[in-house]
């Protein structure tokens, strides 16, 4: 798998993010500290949401967020099947245990006709949809269930969705959401989270759950009141400087991820045996990975390994997190995912990205599957 000279990704750093760290490296203190907060400050800005808490990464993020909501050994959380394991990895690590929702074959997303089924069956304490690959989740159903469910409260995984909006809105500006930052997202400081919400308490608690229990506030120096036992999953300031100098870019980054989307949608429309990603009307697609689905027969691995061959990375979409070793569920419990963890196939995408790689992609993708 050497000389890939399309990679799958590449982040996208201008003079904004060298000269923000320059300022940190220059600045005597690298952990977190003021950076950190303009970043949450850019953050609150550009999303709309009242408050943001940075953390670590975004895996932090969702297990702070829900051990902050209460939930406990036994709590049975409702989470998207098709995802990476950190969404369920929350729940289990809070001694919770994850009911999986199957998702629409379409969307890749958490299928709410499922999820109703599952409200039914069983006392669910939470609920997480993840907006897969910066596609917007069907909120407003999931909304209306879990009010009907007793206002079970919603934890978002937005990993991939920073900039996807649903209705005007930004994810993130209406909920409890959590982003990610790791260097594959569509901003990225090396590694990082970020979670918003509107609930002043929530943010509250996030802010002494991050930082060892201790209160925000006092000099760096001071004794420190230890309120109780929590984790460091702080960001730095390193982090959140280079953070701060890609939320002020989002658009533009946004809009050439489009671009490049959009490339893929008119040169592939007619190949057969690709099913292209879907979006629903009124939705806004950050783009974080373009991920289509190869028909029944095509060898998805064996278009990976032929696409390599001709330097282009490729990789699967994600996982089936009931198949995973960490739970090892029947294979039919959500047959959809488990569908999906074998035929989807994510193609480079970046902001760079020239007009004349994205055709090798399509020429190299045609030839892997022989149309
Ligand atoms: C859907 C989803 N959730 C959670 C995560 C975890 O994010 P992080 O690497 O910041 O912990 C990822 C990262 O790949 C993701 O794609």
């Amino acid at each position: 798998m050497s000389n890939l000279d399309i990679p799958l990704t590449r982040p996208s750093f201008s003079g904004h993010e060298y000269n923000a760290l320059e300022d940190v490296l220059k600045a005597g203190w690298d952990s977190q500290g003021p950076k950190v907060v303009e970043f949450e400050e850019a953050i609150v800005k550009k999303l709309g949401s009242r408050y943001a808490v940075a953390t670590s990464s975004c895996t932090a993020g969702l297990y702070m967020t829900l051990g902050a909501l209460g939930i406990r050994k036994g709590d049975k959380v409702a989470v998207s099947a098709f995802t990476w394991p950190s969404t369920a990895f929350a729940i289990s690590l809070l001694g919770g245990i994850p009911i999986f929702v199957d998702v629409n074959e379409d969307t890749y997303n958490m299928n709410p006709i499922v999820l109703e089924e599952i409200l039914g069956d069983h006392d669910i304490s939470a609920i997480m949809p993840v907006h897969l690959f910066g596609n917007p989740c069907e909120m407003k159903r999931i909304k209306e269930l879990a009010q009907e469910g007793g206002k079970i409260p919603i934890v978002e995984d937005a990993a991939c969705a920073i900039g996807s909006m649903q209705q005007g809105s930004y994810i993130g500006e209406n909920g409890t959401a959590i982003f990610s930052f790791h260097g594959r997202k569509v901003l990225t400081c090396g590694e990082g989270g970020m979670i918003t919400t509107n609930k002043e308490r929530l943010a509250n608690c996030l802010r002494l759950e991050r930082d060892m229990g201790v209160l925000p506030g006092g000099t760096r120096y001071q004794k420190k009141l230890f309120l109780k036992p929590a984790n460091n999953f702080k960001l730095s300031d390193i982090q959140g400087a280079i953070g701060t100098a890609q939320v002020s870019r989002l658009e533009e980054i946004l809009s050439a991820r489009a671009l490049v989307a959009g490339e893929y949608h008119s040169r592939l429309a007619n190949m057969a045996g690709v099913t292209l990603p879907s979006i629903r009307p009124g939705d806004l697609h950050s783009w974080q990975a373009y991920v289509v689905t190869l028909e029944d027969g095509i060898d998805r691995d064996a278009v990976i390994f032929e696409l390599a061959k001709k330097g282009i990375e490729t990789t699967f979409g994600t996982y089936s997190v009931p198949d995973t070793d960490a739970y090892g569920l029947e294979v039919s419990d959500c047959p959809i995912a488990s569908i999906l963890e074998n035929t989807t196939l994510a193609l480079p995408i970046y902001p760079t990205m020239l007009k004349r790689d994205i055709q090798r992609v399509v020429n190299g993708l045609g030839e892997a599957i022989g149309v």
